[in-house]
């Protein structure tokens, strides 16, 4: 088989950049026997030259033109944060290079911008490692499903925060856990976008523009993390059935408005959601025509994220001219009513079960199951449990309006099996 050079120009070289130049090392010959493109590196740039690093010197630099430049087929773009990066995609693009990013942040804060460029200039723009990294879920939506109408997706795409949850299973605390997960590289020194949702948001948002054709920007997607999920709730859904994990969510309803949502939910044990374990994604996806489909595997580090980068850099090499998606911009559709988990902390008088149930009751809300404990901290409170029949999300304000302090109060949806065919 002929030959052609692929001469990649990389933006970054931490976790991912590293990665990227670690698998054209190892499979530039493997790749170019199967598909006739031999992957090289033409230039990095990184901030600091003089940070050792196992990375021939000569390929290093500091200036971004050195990479964005002529003798270089496509820009991979791996440096992350808003700034360069969505100039330096841009100025990519406009030199007509095709562009491939590992970037989330950028991709769902600037869709319309790098989508209508790369349009416009007819350059490919491949973003398959933004969401579940090296898990090819972006090219089964766009490509393999391209002919059915994807209707809703439900997931696990965050792994720091799932690696987390199942610590806390086997007993961890948070804090535990969260430190268990710094030692090995899944959660930053700030794991705020993390444990907040944010990162999920993002993702959520890029799902929806690839599934639907259409999205919404990630902060008006309701959101909430997982830092107020505690050993005990994990400890007390298990004996009721059920796992919590960070849910990602998202249906297009008849009107063309998506209705989306991220936040910890109870996932029946044995549902996919609920299998997957540690620093693992799952997603869900569930088409007109093919039902639902299932996509599972490590959605972080530097190795499946370079294989996804590299396998979009080989498309863009090979079609440089393939035409961009396009995402029309909804609005975001109110939450339907949903089962919930309720925990209450509340004074030992306040935490009979009958008086619980009444004032649900009294809401219009079917209580399912309902426990009371002791609080280990303050012998005085207890801790009331409930599972209700689907009702509002406004069920929370009522229950506030009762003098229930907000942060005594997790209000946590549980999956709801019966999805729209
Ligand atoms: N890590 C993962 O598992 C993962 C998975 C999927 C997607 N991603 C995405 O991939 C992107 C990169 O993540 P990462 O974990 O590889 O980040 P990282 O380890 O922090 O690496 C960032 C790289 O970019 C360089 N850089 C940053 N700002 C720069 C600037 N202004 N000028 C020049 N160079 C600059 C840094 O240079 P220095 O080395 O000189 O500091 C570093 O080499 C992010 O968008 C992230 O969301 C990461």
């Amino acid at each position: 088989m002929s030959e052609r050079e692929v001469r990649i120009g990389l933006l970054g070289c931490g976790t991912v950049g590293r990665g990227v130049v670690e698998l054209v090392a190892r499979n530039a010959d493997a790749i170019a026997a199967r598909t006739g493109l031999r992957p090289r590196i033409e230039k990095i740039l990184v901030r600091n030259r003089s940070q050792p690093r196992d990375v021939d010197p000569a390929l290093l630099t500091d200036r971004p033109g050195d990479v964005v430049r002529n003798g270089v087929d496509v820009v991979v773009e791996a440096l992350g944060g808003d700034e360069p990066a969505c100039s330096l995609l841009t100025e990519a693009l406009e030199r007509g290079k095709p562009v491939v990013t590992a970037n989330k942040l950028v991709l769902a804060s600037h869709h319309d911008r790098l989508l209508t460029l790369a349009d416009r200039r007819r350059r490919a723009f491949g973003y398959e490692a933004c969401v579940c990294a090296g898990v090819p879920v972006v090219r089964s939506l766009r490509h393999a499903l391209a002919a059915d109408r994807l209707m809703s997706f439900e997931g696990v795409l965050n792994g720091t925060t799932n690696f987390i949850l199942c610590r806390m299973e086997e007993g961890d605390s948070y804090a535990e856990a969260l430190i268990e997960a710094r030692r090995r590289g899944f959660a930053e020194s700030d794991p705020t976008n993390d444990v907040e949702g944010v990162d999920t948001a993002l993702k959520t948002a890029i799902l929806c523009g690839t599934a639907f054709g259409a999205t919404i920007p990630p902060d008006r997607i309701p959101r909430k993390g997982v830092t107020k999920v505690t050993t005990a709730d994990l400890a007390a859904v298990r004996r009721w059935g059920y796992a919590i994990r960070l849910i990602a969510r998202a249906e297009l309803d008849d009107s063309g408005d998506i209705r989306a949502s991220v936040g910890p939910e109870l996932i029946p044990l044995g549902a996919p959601a609920a299998r997957v374990r540690d620093e693992e994604n799952v997603l869900i996806v569930h088409g007109q025509s093919s039902g639902d489909l299932i996509f599972q595997g490590r959605g972080a580090g530097g190795g499946p994220t370079a294989s996804a980068l590299l396998s979009d850099v080989l498309d863009a090499a090979a079609r440089p001219d393939a035409p961009a998606p396009r995402w029309r911009t909804a609005n975001p559709a109110p939450a339907g009513p949903a089962a919930r988990y309720l925990r209450i902390t509340c004074a030992a008088p306040r935490a009979q079960p009958r008086r619980w149930l009444e004032e649900l009751t009294g809401m219009g809300v079917d209580v399912r199951r309902i426990e009371v404990v002791r609080c280990p901290q303050n012998g005085r409170q207890r801790t009331v449990r409930l599972l209700t029949e689907p009702c509002a999300d406004e069920i929370v304000d009522r229950i506030t309006a009762l003098g229930v302090a907000d942060d005594s109060l997790i209000a946590l949806r549980v999956q709801n099996p019966v999805r729209k065919s």
